[in-house]
């Protein structure tokens, strides 16, 4: 069993990422030897990350930061879903992984969700470096949602060719996790 957290990448109310979170965990949840949970991050209220010290030399202390890295503790794999705000990744995404302790992340497996009106390509590619300094296998094979046209007129219906990007995600997912099963 591969159990994966599906993580929303922004918190204003009204958010299309939960939309989005809820039908990939849902899409994930409909294959055998999975099992994915959908991680609000607006749930965690973090403050803005203002540590002594890093969480390379010791975890945060915040108690928001300390619920958060217990809540992501202990998943076999990650799912982040990333809207584009200004051609990069909300500074809420971006400073809620400055928060996480790298152990949490380290040799688990990482796929990539992004939505925006270019189909949020560039703040994946953003995440691609950001999690590089965590010890992750992060995947290939990601999902790429339009504004235009998966939300037509403001509902979330997305296009079916998507399916099998979700199915190609999710089976990578599953094999990185195998392979670093054994490294943690
Ligand atoms: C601060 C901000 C900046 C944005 N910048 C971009 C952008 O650079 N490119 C883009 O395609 N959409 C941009 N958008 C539109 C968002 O992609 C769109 O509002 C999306 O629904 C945001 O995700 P959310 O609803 O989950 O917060 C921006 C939205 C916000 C709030």
């Amino acid at each position: 069993m591969t159990t994966i957290a599906v993580i929303t990448g922004s918190v204003r109310p009204g958010r299309a990422g939960s939309a989005v979170a809820r039908w990939i965990a849902e899409k994930v949840n409909e294959v055998d030897g999975v099992d994915a949970r959908v991680l609000e991050l607006a749930d965690f209220d973090l403050p803005v990350f203002a540590e002594e010290v890093p969480p390379m030399m010791a975890p945060a202390k915040d108690p928001a930061a300390v619920a958060w890295n217990k809540a992501l503790a202990g998943f076999d794999a990650y799912i982040f879903v990333t809207p584009e705000y200004n051609h990069s990744v909300p500074g809420a995404l971006k400073n809620a992984i400055d928060f996480i302790t790298p152990s949490v992340l380290a040799n688990r497996a990482i796929g990539l969700v992004g939505y925006s009106y270019s189909a949020g390509h560039r703040p994946i590619e953003h995440l691609r470096a950001i999690l590089v300094n965590f010890t992750t296998g992060v995947v290939g094979p990601q999902v790429n949602l339009h504004l235009a046209t998966d939300f037509a007129g403001g509902v979330f219906a997305p296009a079916a060719f998507h399916d099998g990007e979700v199915a190609a995600l999710v089976k990578a997912l599953v094999a990185q996790d195998g392979a670093l099963a054994a490294l943690r």
